[in-house]
């Protein structure tokens, strides 16, 4: 039984990294406005592809998923929400990644990674920073949004034009009881939001990407069941931010990492 069960939840980890998306963009989402989610951050690979979401915290610091490390991220694109349109010179940042040893797997949690951009990002009319939420999160969060890039079909194209729709905030009892419907038990410090209740969520390729609830990135995109992102069915996961402010600060005060 459990076998079976970790098995469902690395196939989620590798859909997740888009190996084997199925799915599509955002789903039941819409373009992302040009001059709205100016956090928003492409995490790509030496070859200049889209690997995972993530999104600009501070002048040099990107928050992704921990999932994302094996796909080697080594940049993140800043300042456009269309893919095609990637000028290198002035929105392609090489990073350093901050790895916390914390991180297993996304089914025991702490599915965050901090990425140190090399340079100081240049803030501007295209390029801005997301706040952080306090210490002691609402237990009930409202108006959250989720954005991504995520593929379209298996071994497909990424989708060029970020994509993002509004999710409702799930309470965690909830998620649990449902999560454990299918014999899953979920880590700590997660959020739920979307996939459960509605037709909208993230799928496989908007993972690191933020769970936005009143301007403040408040989740990671981290998993959903399986790979399925037909919904709704089982909530989607994100990993809680607020839970890991202290880490954050931490590498932010470092020069490296
Ligand atoms: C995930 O990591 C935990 C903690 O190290 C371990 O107990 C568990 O077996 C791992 N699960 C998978 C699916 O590898
Ligand atoms: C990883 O994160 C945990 C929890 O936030 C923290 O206690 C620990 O010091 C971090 N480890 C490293 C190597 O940064």
């Amino acid at each position: 039984m459990m076998h079976t069960l970790h098995g469902f939840l690395i196939f989620s980890l590798l859909t997740c990294l888009g190996l084997n998306a199925l799915g599509s963009e955002i789903i039941n989402g819409k373009n992302a406005i040009d001059k709205r989610m100016l956090y928003m951050a492409s995490v790509q690979n030496k070859e200049g592809k889209h690997i995972c979401g993530g999104f600009l915290i501070s002048e040099d610091l990107v928050v992704t998923a921990a999932h994302c490390d094996p796909s080697n991220p080594t940049s993140v694109v800043l300042g456009t929400h269309n893919l095609k349109k990637v000028d290198d010179k002035t929105m392609r940042y090489t990073v350093k990644r901050c790895k916390n040893q914390s991180y297993k797997n996304v089914s025991s949690g702490n599915d965050i990674m901090l990425l140190k951009l090399t340079k100081k990002a240049r803030l501007s009319k295209r390029v801005q920073l997301i706040k952080l939420p306090k210490p002691n999160n609402k237990k009930v969060l409202r108006k959250c949004q989720v954005a991504g890039w995520g593929h379209t079909s298996t071994g497909g194209e990424n989708v060029d034009a970020l994509r993002v729709v509004d999710v409702p905030f799930i309470n965690l009892d909830i998620c649990k009881r449902e999560w454990k419907s299918i014999g899953v038990a979920l880590p700590d410090n997660v959020i739920c939001a979307g996939g459960y209740d509605t037709t909208k969520g993230f799928c496989q390729g908007d993972s690191g990407g933020p769970l936005v609830c009143n301007g403040e990135a408040v989740g990671v995109v981290s998993f959903n069941m399986r790979r399925n992102c037909d919904y709704p069915n089982i909530p989607n996961i994100y990993t809680d931010i607020s839970k890991y402010l202290q880490l954050i600060k931490d590498v932010r005060n470092k020069k490296t990492c």
